[in-house]
C-alpha cells in the first residue's frame, strides 16, 4: 500500500496540488480498533475557501483522539462532521501548497507546522476573548473532516506556525497538539510557578513529556508518574526530580471498584519523599477515572487539580470533602489558542524544549502505531512519515 509518486516539495519548496490524493479514511460501517476501522483510499484534494490554506502534509503526529474516533466512542466523529468519511490526524508539519482568498501572512512554500485548534474568527470570543470559548470551536482532524493522515490537509491559515528550522519533519510534526495542551494547562490555566512541585501522570507519554519539560523551563519541580522500567530514564532525562512506578500502588480497590483510602496515602508518601516532604501544587491531569481521585486526594491544600482528558474513563468518582475542606481547585483545559501555541513554538525554537519523537513509521503503516497507542504499548511520541521519503528530511541550515 504505498502512495502514488507526488512531486517532492523537500527540496523544491512547494508543490502544485492534484486533484486527489491517497488518504487515511475511517467510515461509519467500520469503526472499532484502529487497526481495523483505518484503510488507505483515494480521495478528492479538498480546495481552500477564504482564510484556509492548502498543506501538503509532511509528517502526521499520532495522537489519542484517532483512536477514540476510529473507536467510535464516546461518541461517533460523524455527529460533529456529518459526513460518511473521515481523514483524522491533528498534527502535521508540511509546506503550503495553496492559499484561499484573503490569506495575507502565508504563501505557496512556506514550512509550517499546524496547530488543530479551529474557531470561527468572527466573534467577540475570537476577537478579543479566547478563540477556545467560540461557540463553533473545533479540533481539526477529529471534530472537522480533512486531518493530516493524507498527503493534503485543509486548515485555517491561523493553524499555522513556522516550522522550527532545526528539525526534521517528523520532529516537527510530533509536538504541536500535546504540547501545546500541556502549555496552556500548565501555564496559562494553573499558573505554573518557580518551586512549584507538579504530580505528572503518564509522564512518558505525549502530554506528559512535554509536561516534564515545561516544569523544568519554569523551574518547577515534576514528579514523574509511569507504568514501565524504559519511561524511568526518559522521565529522568526530561527533568523529573523523581518517577514513581504507578504498579506498586492499588489506587482503585480491585473487588469494591472504589478509591483506596490507604494506597492513596501511600502513594502521597512516596510524592513528598520525593519533594521534601511537600504536596503537588499542581496535578497535571489527563488519565481520569483511574487517577483522579488520588490526584483531588494529594493535591496540595489550595492546590489546583488540572485536567485535558480521561483516558481511562469519564465519570469520576472521588470524595469531594478533600477539595473544599482543603480549598482546592480543578480546571479543566483543552487544547490552546493561536497565541499561546505561538508561544509554545518560539520554545522550539529557541531549542528550550525539545519534541519526544520515539518512533517513526511509513505511511503504509498508519494504523499501527495508532493501535500500539490503544494498548499503551508506546513510548513518547509516534509520528507517520506522509510527503517525507525518508526521516532526517526537512533540516534547515
Ligand atoms: N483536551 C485536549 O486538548 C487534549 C490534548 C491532548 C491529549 N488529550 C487527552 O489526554 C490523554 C493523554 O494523551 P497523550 O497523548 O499524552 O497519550 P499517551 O501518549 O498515550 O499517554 C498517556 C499516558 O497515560 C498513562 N495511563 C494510561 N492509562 C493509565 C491508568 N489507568 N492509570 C494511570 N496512568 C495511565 C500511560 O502512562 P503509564 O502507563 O506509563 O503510567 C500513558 O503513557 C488522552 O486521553 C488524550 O485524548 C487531550
Amino acid at each position: 500500500m504505498t502512495p502514488p509518486a507526488l512531486p517532492l516539495v523537500d527540496e523544491v519548496g512547494s508543490a502544485a496540488a492534484p486533484a486527489s490524493m491517497q488518504a487515511w479514511v475511517i467510515r461509519p460501517e467500520r469503526l472499532g480498533e484502529p487497526v481495523d476501522a483505518m484503510r488507505l483510499e483515494t480521495i478528492g484534494v479538498p480546495e481552500p475557501g477564504p482564510g484556509e490554506v492548502l498543506v501538503r502534509v509532511m509528517a502526521a503526529g499520532v495522537n489519542y483522539n484517532l483512536v477514540w474516533a476510529a473507536m467510535g466512542k464516546p461518541v461517533s466523529i460523524f455527529r460533529y462532521t456529518g459526513d460518511d468519511f473521515h481523514i483524522g490526524g491533528s498534527d502535521a508539519s508540511g509546506v503550503v501548497a495553496a492559499v484561499g482568498p484573503g490569506v495575507q501572512r502565508w504563501q505557496p512554500g512556506d514550512e509550517v507546522v499546524i496547530h488543530c485548534n479551529q474557531s470561527c474568527g468572527e466573534c467577540p470570543e475570537c476577537n478579543g476573548f479566547d478563540p477556545m470559548a467560540c461557540s463553533e470551536q473545533k479540533i481539526w482532524g477529529y471534530e472537522t473532516n480533512w486531518g493530516s493522515f493524507a498527503e493534503f490537509t485543509r486548515v485555517q491559515a491561523q493553524q499555522l506556525v513556522p516550522k522550527p528550522k532545526h528539525l526534521s519533519w517528523e520532529e516537527a510534526a510530533s509536538y504541536a497538539l500535546v504540547y501545546f495542551t500541556a502549555y496552556r494547562m500548565l501555564v496559562d490555566q494553573a499558573n505554573l510557578q518557580a518551586g512549584d512541585n507538579v504530580l505528572v501522570w503518564g509522564a512518558g507519554g505525549g502530554l506528559g513529556s512535554m509536561a516534564l519539560q515545561l516544569c523544568r523551563l519554569y523551574g518547577a519541580n515534576a514528579v514523574a508518574v509511569v507504568s514501565s522500567e524504559d519511561k524511568v530514564d526518559l522521565c529522568k532525562r526530561l527533568g523529573a526530580i523523581a518517577v514513581i512506578d504507578r504498579r506498586e500502588f492499588d489506587l482503585v480497590d480491585r473487588d469494591a471498584g472504589e478509591p483506596n483510602l490507604a494506597e492513596m496515602k501511600r502513594f502521597g508518601k512516596a510524592i513528598r519523599s520525593a519533594t521534601g516532604g511537600r504536596d503537588p501544587d499542581i496535578v497535571f491531569e489527563h488519565v481520569g477515572a483511574a487517577t483522579f481521585p488520588t490526584s483531588v486526594f494529594v493535591c496540595k491544600t489550595f492546590g489546583r487539580v488540572v485536567i485535558c482528558g480521561a483516558t481511562s474513563g469519564f465519570s469520576l468518582n472521588f470524595d469531594v470533602r478533600y477539595l473544599w475542606m482543603r480549598q482546592k481547585s480543578i480546571i479543566g483545559s483543552h487544547f490552546a489558542n493561536a497565541y499561546q501555541a505561538t508561544r509554545a513554538n518560539q520554545l522550539i525554537i529557541e531549542r528550550k524544549i525539545m519534541p519526544v519523537l520515539m518512533r517513526t513509521f511509513p505511511f503504509a503503516e498508519c494504523p499501527i502505531p495508532h493501535q500500539m497507542m490503544r494498548e499503551n504499548a508506546h513510548l513518547g511520541k509516534m509520528v507517520v512519515l506522509v510527503g517525507a521519503e525518508t526521516t532526517g528530511l526537512g533540516v534547515r541550515p
